[in-house]
């Protein structure tokens, strides 16, 4: 399950976004915002990232004007690694070296054809796995609890 949450920045991506979720027979929650009307990124980004840490959903995308902003307020949860992506490059790396959980994207920075095909590589792809890269996200939740040695 796939949690979707934006501010009124964001909706344009909104529609899109399930398109790709629909074609690769994704289950997704739509949290909101559906309105233009102005809202506050923080909140939105809060709600996903909560059903992310909770485990009710396995991953979630956030959409703003830019994606940083909600991502910043995804990722002060604890477990959260949301990366803002605006290449599918980053989207594909950003899963096989980080295990990133979250991904943001901008609605006044990527046009819909691009966010579609950053979603699809960043659902598509694997964390790699491997040792070096196991240790380095373990690392950066480290940081996250104050163990860092
Ligand atoms: C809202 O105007 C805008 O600031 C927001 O969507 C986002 O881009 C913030 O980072």
């Amino acid at each position: 399950m796939i949690v979707l949450a934006n501010d009124h920045g964001g909706l344009i991506l909104k529609q899109p976004l399930i398109e790709v979720l629909n074609e690769m027979d994704i289950p997704f929650r739509d949290i909101g915002t559906n309105s233009t009307e102005s809202t506050d990124y923080p909140l939105w980004g809060y709600k996903a990232a909560q059903l992310v840490a909770s485990g009710e959903c396995e991953r979630g995308i956030v959409m703003c004007g830019t994606g940083i902003g909600i991502s910043l307020s995804a990722n002060k949860i604890k477990g959260i690694r949301c990366v803002v992506c605006t290449d599918c490059y980053s989207a594909k790396l950003s899963r096989a070296h980080n295990d990133t959980n979250m991904l943001a994207l901008g609605g006044r920075v990527v046009g819909p054809d691009l966010a579609k095909m950053i979603v699809q590589i960043w659902l598509e792809t694997p964390f790699d796995g491997g040792e070096r890269h196991a240790r380095r996200v373990k690392m950066i939740m480290d940081i996250e609890r104050d163990q860092m040695l």
